[in-house]
Formats: structure tokens, sequence, C-alpha cells
């Protein structure tokens, strides 16, 4: 059952964080309740029209940002975008930065993660009856990066083309020895919900992007106060309107095509097919 989504569609998916609950310049806007076999998505997806491409965009929190990182739906949100014909997906959050080179309002096009949440968020659409091991090597879409990538270096003075995020349980901020702990791993900028969402829109198949907005030095900068929630709002609210241009800028930029993410699956099925058509 795919709750309604067959009479609509969309090809490019926006998953929209902290300070993104819609974007800009769409026209032909209907909101659609959707119901998948893995509960509600976050909440209405907002289809509309840019140019030639169908968006459905998915505020990850929530409307009014209810939803606490735990407790995102992301099997929801993917299986709704799966469902509506998506094919691409760019994924919008505020990050904490790791590393002094990486300044508030600053744009990384994510490549890396590093998974610290705590096994409570539901993180496979596998397991029962099927299982599945994709890879998750280089978890964002090698084909669209280096698109995103362009788009922001041209409406934005500070891009990083790499970065890698440290992704926490939350909802507190790090322990100032956990901030120290992940810069010394090297790891780049610290956010609570770029996972399981990467690892989900793997073995949906899908192209997956990841915009992070840098909004505060999290708790281990000796110059800068430990991140509080009012900062990174008030981060995120003055950069918002550079992430719109990007992503309206990387809606007209990028097409459907053949790419790996879409035969993510073609090796990863364990199970014994005959066993399982059987079951
Ligand atoms: N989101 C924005 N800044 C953050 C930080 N410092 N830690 C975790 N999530 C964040």
């Amino acid at each position: 059952d795919t709750g309604g989504a067959a009479f609509h569609s969309a090809d490019l998916g926006i998953i929209g964080g902290s300070g993104l609950y819609s974007l800009e310049g769409l026209s032909d806007i209907t909101e659609v309740e959707l119901k998948t076999p893995y509960g509600d998505p976050s909440g209405p997806l907002i289809l509309g029209t840019v140019g030639d491409r169908r968006i459905a965009f998915v505020p990850r929190h929530g409307r009014g940002h209810v939803i606490s990182p735990s407790k995102i739906p992301a099997r929801a949100n993917i299986y709704a975008l799966k469902a509506l014909g998506v094919s691409e997906v760019i994924s919008v959050s505020a990050v904490g930065s790791l590393r002094g080179d990486f300044t508030p309002g600053d744009m990384v096009i994510l490549d890396q993660l590093i998974d610290r949440t705590r096994g409570v968020r539901p993180a496979s659409f596998f397991g029962d009856g099927m299982v599945a091991h994709v890879s998750l090597a280089d978890p964002y879409c090698g084909r669209l990066r280096p698109v995103l990538e362009r788009v922001a270096a041209a409406v934005h003075p500070t891009v990083h083309e790499a970065g890698t995020y440290c992704c926490i349980e939350g909802p507190q901020f790090s322990t100032r020895a956990e901030s120290e702990l992940y810069r010394s791993w090297g790891m780049d900028v610290i956010g609570m919900t770029a996972l399981p969402e990467a690892r989900l829109a793997r073995e949906a198949e899908l192209c997956y992007v990841g915009l992070a907005l840098v909004t505060d030095y999290d708790c281990w900068h000796p110059r800068h106060d430990s991140v509080d929630a009012q900062s990174v709002a008030e981060v995120m609210a003055a950069n918002i309107s550079a992430a719109q241009k990007v992503l309206l800028g990387f809606t007209q930029e990028t097409h459907p095509s053949q790419c790996n993410c879409h035969r993510a699956l073609d090796n990863a099925i364990m199970t014994d097919r005959q066993a399982w058509q059987g079951a």
C-alpha cells in the first residue's frame, strides 16, 4: 500500500532540517498526507513544481519543529519519497563545527558519516524475513555531490567540498570531552539527524546528498560560547535564504539518470530467494 502516493508523483525529494520548513519558489503546491507501512512521515509532504521538476518536500522535524531527532520517522519519510517516485534526495541539516576552519555560516557538502547514535532508531528496511547488506562505503551520491558543490559555490562564499558528519543521539548537545574526542578522531561536523536517514536512502536505492549549514563550534572552541539551541536557530535564520538559493539551483541542475545508487541492492541480498518466496 502506498498510502495514496500513486495519485501523486515527484522526482526530487528535499528533506529540510532545523530552520528549513518549506522550499521557496515552488508552484502548483499540494500537501499530501501519506501512510506507510512504517507509520506516518514527519508531516504532510509538500509537493510542487520548479521549472520542469516535481519536488516533494519533507519537514524532518514536523510542522512547528515538534519531533526530536530520536523520534524522526526516517523509514516513513524515505518510504514516502520512494513511493512518490523520487529518485534523488537532498538532505539539509544544521551542524556544529569540529574544526577551526569551518566557521558558522559555512556550507559543507557532506561526504562521510560516523554513527554515534545509540541504536534506538530503526535503521533498516530489512531484517524481517529478508536480509540485505548494502554498501555504505560512500554514503553520499558521487554523481550528485559535485553538482551540489558547484551550485553552492555559485551562491555562497564559503563552501567546503567535503566533510565527515558525526551523528550523535542527542537531544542533548555533547560534553566537552566528547567534542574533543570527535575532533581527535578527525570528524568535521556534528549533528543529530543524518543517520539513519542516509542508510535508509541507500537501501531504497535513492541518490542522496547532504548539504550541511554550520551554525556553531559545538563546545570545544576556547574563544566561542558553547552551542545552544537559540544560537543554532539564529544562525540558521541568517543563512536560510542562501540555502534556499542552493536548493532552487540544485533542482534545476540535476536530472535523474543512471547511477550506482539505483543498483544498491543488486549484490546485497543474503536471503535465499526461493526460501523467502516459499515462506
Ligand atoms: N546541530 C547544530 N549544531 C549542533 C551541535 N553542536 N551538536 C549537535 N547537533 C547540532
